[in-house]
């Protein structure tokens, strides 16, 4: 381990501050698989603003059943190893401790404390609910070490207590990359740290996704790399800096307003899987597909219509992005799923199922999101 950061550092400190991610199964594809998605689905109703419900900077909530791309971080000296979700939907880093005995903190690597030289605690209580569940811990300080960038002091949730559901989760924790603002007990995030302690070259991160089963997704610190992206790099500003929040003009199908009419709010949002709007709107959306929804919410439509499908586009800020079928229909054995979500809440998550069709920048300098075409 000290080995290589040294080398990193001699050579090519560009080549150190990316992450790979790993896209492994979600919650939801693990308990589909032993057959329990239908009983939990009916236990915890998929709530996907559960994790925006709370403004006011109490509690950032985050997570759903969908959390699925992760890499490796590790805290403490010498450091211990995590697979934690970099997650752009909330701000707070957490990981299962060794004083956690949840069924979730059995089968996840724990922090253990006491085996680490730097770690301090003045143990003041965390708590982070989800639309699932929650999470419970406390609040201790440590050096974190993400792709080659060593952040000191660095405050982070070590989980005492962990839902149910979490057990089902490939990674073991959550590291958020939103604002401060809507950060659990106004615990520094990692990107503010790095910020401030002048880690990063500039004020950015940026986040490649790939395509469905496909390796190569990143998440790069203080840098973009161009052989990620083809074309302009079409610049948002942010209307609220919490979320990285942003005022979406329309949702059209060959030029016809579908939904989001008159201009709504979105957030660009790497920890949520699907594309989630108000209800009515995405329910107006999957019929303009031919989809049928079904009792937990899923909307499928016939793998054979896939290819008649038209592609959707999400006007930004004067700009158009325009996802194709392939994007937005995954298939699951014999059905194929759209990746419109519908929720109770008027914001608008454009997750993974977006993110994968563009490059994506969060500009922390400006305050604004910029998104290129992937190469
Ligand atoms: C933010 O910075 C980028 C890169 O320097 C620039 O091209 C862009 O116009 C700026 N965007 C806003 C919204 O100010």
């Amino acid at each position: 381990m000290k080995l290589i950061l040294a080398l990193c550092a001699l050579v090519a400190l560009a080549e150190c501050i990316k992450v790979p991610l790993i896209k492994g199964k979600s919650a939801r594809q693990a308990l589909r698989e032993k057959g329990l998605w239908e009983e939990y689905r009916l236990k915890f109703p998929y709530n996907p603003t559960g994790k925006f419900a709370a403004q006011n900077g109490v509690e950032s909530m985050t997570n759903d059943a969908d959390l699925s791309y992760y890499g490796v971080i590790s805290i403490g000296t010498p450091p211990q190893s995590f697979q934690v979700v970099f997650d752009s939907g909330s701000s707070n880093l957490w990981v299962p401790s060794t004083s956690c005995s949840s069924q979730a903190c059995q089968n996840h690597n724990q922090f253990n404390p006491s085996q680490s030289s730097t770690f301090q605690t003045n143990n003041q209580a965390l708590s982070i609910s989800y639309g699932t569940g929650s999470m419970t811990g406390i609040l201790g300080y440590d050096t974190v070490q993400v792709g080659g960038i060593t952040v000191q002091n660095q405050v982070f949730g070590l989980s005492e207590t962990e839902a149910p559901f979490m057990a089902y989760m490939q990674s073991d924790g959550i590291l958020g990359l939103a604002y401060s603002s809507i950060s659990s007990d106004g615990a520094t995030p990692v990107f503010d740290n790095m910020m401030s302690q002048n880690l990063v070259s500039q004020d950015i991160f940026s986040v490649y996704l790939s395509p469905n089963g496909q390796q190569g997704s990143v998440v790069m610190f203080g840098e973009l790399d161009s052989s990620y992206y083809t074309g302009n790099i079409y610049w948002i500003p942010l209307s609220s800096e919490t979320y990285y929040q942003v005022t979406m003009d329309s949702v059209t199908i060959n030029g016809q307003t579908v939904a989001c009419s008159g201009g709504c709010q979105a957030i660009v949002d790497t920890g949520t899987s699907l594309i989630v709007g108000p209800t009515s709107d995405i329910s107006n959306i999957n019929s303009w597909l031919g989809a049928t929804t079904d009792q937990y919410g899923d909307s499928t439509v016939s793998c054979s219509s896939v290819q008649s499908l038209p592609a959707i586009t999400f006007t930004l800020n004067g700009y158009s992005f325009t996802i194709p079928a392939s994007s937005y229909i995954s298939q699951e054995s014999s059905s194929c799923q759209t990746g419109f979500s519908g929720s109770s809440d008027s914001l608008w998550i454009l997750g993974d199922v977006f993110i994968r069709n563009y490059y994506t920048i969060f500009n922390r300098e400006n305050n604004s999101v910029g998104l290129a075409q992937v190469a």
